[in-house]
């Protein structure tokens, strides 16, 4: 069950998917808490969203490569604006390199924004989503969790661990009264796809869509969920 003004965390929303998600859960009414990198694109992202109706949109600056300050931004939103009703992973990042091109850093990186970000932001607030018996939690991992890809190995690595990750947390929390999911994307146009040679298959909006359904209205049936988009 929902507050009726219910609030999301969404990461990642400076442009692409996370963008278009904060704005249609702006347009549901909706109070934000963002949690990205601070950039111009993300203050404008947070008056889009007052504009689009949220009745309160509030940034937490944070660079996810830095698990511990993505706990502190988690503890950080409790602390100011509460428990959220909804918590949405979706910051990502890719480097497209060969296993040999492959450095350290960049294999860390993509492993640690994509897969331990939303490990350390859920750490950070499942007591309080436990306490209070309700939270869906989604994840946006990628068709690319489901196969592997030359010179995307880190990020096959990283959004098939989200999966694992998801499914061992809905086994975790069934009864408790919160829900998790994730939904797979296919190639969608953002920055992220730029020079990937994948035609998009569905727009930013699609994606939107389907995570506000699963943020709002879907039943907690579907725990443990796996939405695959392979688009059209
Ligand atoms: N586009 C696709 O075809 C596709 C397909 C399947 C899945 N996905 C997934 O969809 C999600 C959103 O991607 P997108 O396509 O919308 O890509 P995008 O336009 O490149 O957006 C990525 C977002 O992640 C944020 N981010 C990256 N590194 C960060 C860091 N260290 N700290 C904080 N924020 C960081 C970016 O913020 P900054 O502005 O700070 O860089 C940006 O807001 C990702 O999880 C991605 O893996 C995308």
């Amino acid at each position: 069950m929902t507050t009726p003004t219910p609030l999301a965390v969404v990461t990642g929303p400076s442009r692409g998917i996370g963008r278009a998600t904060a704005l249609a859960l702006a347009a549901r009414r909706t109070r934000l808490a963002l949690v990205g990198r601070a950039s111009d694109e993300l203050e404008s992202v947070l008056v889009e969203c007052t504009e689009a109706g949220s009745p309160e949109a509030r940034l937490f600056p944070t660079d996810l490569r830095d698990l511990e300050a993505t706990a502190r931004a988690g503890a950080a939103v409790l602390r100011e604006l509460g428990v959220p009703d909804v918590v949405i992973h979706n910051a990502g990042v890719v480097h497209r390199r060969s296993v040999e091109e492959l450095d350290l850093e960049l294999f860390r990186e993509q492993l640690d924004v994509n897969l331990g970000a939303p490990y350390a932001l859920t750490r950070a607030l499942l007591p309080a989503l436990r306490a209070a018996g309700r939270g869906r939690i989604l994840f946006v991992g990628s068709i690319s969790g489901t196969l592997g890809t030359p010179r995307l190995s880190a990020y096959c690595a990283s959004k098939w661990g989200v999966i694992g990750f998801m499914k061992s947390l809905a086994e975790e929390i069934s009864d408790s009264g919160l829900m998790t999911c994730a939904i797979l994307p296919g190639s969608v146009p953002t920055r992220m796809l730029e020079g990937s040679g994948f035609p998009p298959r569905m727009t930013t909006e699609d994606v939107a869509r389907t995570l506000t359904f699963f943020a709002l209205d879907a039943p907690l049936a579907h725990n443990g969920a796996v939405v695959e988009m392979f688009g059209v």
